[in-house]
């Protein structure tokens, strides 16, 4: 493991994806773990992150001294590499001046072993407001620019190195290979991380974990979920049930993809509950959109309970109970809550919709130590269909909220049209990995005029939502091109029966959410 020590801010998720890129797992701690528990993990390097701190603040955070003295290879960068100036000698000053952005870098690359083969003058991403004076002593200099004298230094009999800037950014040229120098020549390394590792590994700890005793899984048509569950059940086979509540609120061919597709790919145990009825019923005459977020949400606890029930009676005939719910969380959620240890808290999770807390379940959470895009190709590894792996985000409730106003079969039919229409031209225009997502919204409650043929309509309107994202925090609206919005609103207007008008939202997040409900 390669420790990432987080001093705040969104570097250490950023640097330990970056680690991982580099075929070496990491994992991300925060700078108050005391020195001698970050040592008792046996770290085969640390990394100390960027941070918003000036070293100079009270309270900004500090790190013992021991943690340079351990003989495991360290690694500060911007903040960390401050604090580690300072921590062992150095001396770092506030003089004003100031790096922000790309920046010129000069290097001295002869016997360095951060900088050997890359190019003596580049540049990096800068960000801060101290800057290093004095290397510690018996360290070497190894970069500078035009305001800083001290830009990266390195000390390569004690195994201890720094920089000045961000490696991690794409805006710093060379960053990976400078990282890469650190862990494979600077701390030995191997790169011998791959997905097809994580895969043994997770199969083998959820053999362990469950033994022989039996597990359910909800699934939500979502990549986290199918991953997880397809991931179980390479482990313990069909001693997992997969639970699917169709409620009736899913896209065009969703259901069957996840009935046909997935069953396919692994060969899963697949119990598909019809609950489209009970959902329609539960909704009609609902137009306020928290109102039918929780209706949404106690209908499918419900059925799931319900589907859960009778899982654990058939399996009771055979001695056997049900007591481990498979969960798709993953590294983002597990760093956000503070790294929590497991079972304790089970959060309403978006992927089954937020269940209960007083489910009887120990938790499996094959995902917990991986990102989004490590799930993707663990999900690629185990066999799992482009469709199912490479699709975007999807709101639990689905439909539901993408109709403005009260949600009906024939609503939904409608929107269900228009929505496939809108994928299917983005998927031809290449365009699928660009956007974060597209919701397709339909104002059931507006209508317009519109001339269709000879005649006047009075149709409703369609709204296309595309938007660019990291994590969904903030987005902002894709300029897509004018022919694939032109072709989806000429397709909409033409197939889809009631709607006469295509518009384009071209609002950011923030102010507007992702979803329009
Ligand atoms: P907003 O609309 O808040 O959406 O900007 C941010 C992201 O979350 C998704 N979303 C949901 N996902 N259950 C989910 O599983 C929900 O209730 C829910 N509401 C929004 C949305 O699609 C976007 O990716």
């Amino acid at each position: 493991t390669v420790l990432v020590v987080d001093f705040g801010a969104q570097y250490a998720q950023l640097i330990a994806r970056r680690v991982r890129e580099a075929r070496v797992y990491s994992e991300i701690v925060p700078s108050t773990m005391p020195v001698a528990e970050m040592l008792a993990k046996n770290p085969k390097a640390i990394i100390l992150s960027g941070g918003p701190s000036s070293v100079y603040e009270e309270g900004a955070p500090r790190l013992d001294r021991a943690i340079f003295e351990a003989g495991v290879p360290v690694f500060g960068m911007c903040y960390g590499f401050q604090l580690m100036a300072i921590t062992l000698g150095g001396t770092v000053d506030n003089t004003g001046a100031r790096e922000y952005g790309r920046t010129p870098l000069t290097v001295s690359r002869s016997g360095s072993t951060l900088f050997e083969g890359v190019p003596a003058q580049h540049s990096v991403w800068m960000s801060h407001g101290d800057a290093c004076s004095a290397a510690p002593e018996g360290f070497t200099v190894t970069a500078s620019t035009d305001v800083v004298p001290v830009a990266a230094f390195e000390n390569d009999d004690l195994k201890l190195y720094g920089v000045q800037y961000h490696p991690e950014v794409l805006h710093s040229d060379h960053g990976q290979q400078i990282l890469e120098h650190f862990l494979y020549r600077g701390a030995g390394i191997a790169p011998d991380w791959t997905t097809h590792n994580v895969v043994d590994e997770q199969v083998a700890l959820i053999r362990a974990q469950v033994g022989d005793k039996r597990a359910i899984c909800g699934l939500s048509g979502g990549v986290d979920s199918a991953v997880a569950a397809a991931l179980v059940n390479r482990a313990i086979g069909d001693r997992l049930t997969c639970v699917y509540v169709d409620h009736g609120l899913m896209r065009k061919g969703e259901t069957e993809q996840v009935e046909k597709d997935f069953v396919a790919a692994t060969g899963v145990k697949l119990k598909v509950v019809d609950a489209q009825e009970r959902f329609l019923t539960a909704l009609a005459g609902v137009s306020d959109p928290e109102e039918k977020r929780k209706i949404i949400g106690r209908e499918f606890i419900r059925v799931f309970e319900q589907a859960q029930a009778e899982i654990v009676a058939e399996a009771g005939e055979h001695g056997e109970s049900v007591d481990f719910l498979v969960q798709g969380t993953l590294y983002p959620d597990v760093v956000e809550s503070g790294g929590g240890t497991g079972t304790a808290n089970i959060k309403s999770h978006h992927n089954v919709g937020g269940l209960p807390e007083d489910l009887q379940f120990e938790l499996v959470e094959p995902l917990r130590k991986l990102f989004k895009d490590e799930v993707r190709m663990v999900g690629q590894e185990l066999g799992l269909p482009e469709e199912i792996v490479q699709r975007q985000p999807f709101p639990g409730p689905g439909l539901g909220i993408r109709i403005v106003g009260e949600v009906t079969k024939e609503r939904l039919d409608l929107l269900r049209e228009a929505d496939a229409i809108a994928r299917e031209e983005l998927t031809a225009a290449g365009l699928d990995r660009e956007i974060w997502q597209c919701p397709v919204v339909l104002l059931a409650d507006v209508r317009s005029v519109g001339v269709q043929g000879d005649g006047r309509t009075y149709g409703h309107p369609i709204v296309l939502r595309p938007v660019s994202s990291e994590d969904a925090m903030t987005a902002d609206w894709s300029r897509l091109p004018y022919e694939v919005l032109a072709k989806i609103s000429t397709r909409i207007t033409n197939e889809v029966r009631d709607v006469n008008r295509v518009v384009l939202d071209v609002t950011s997040k923030p102010p507007g959410t992702i979803e329009w409900e």
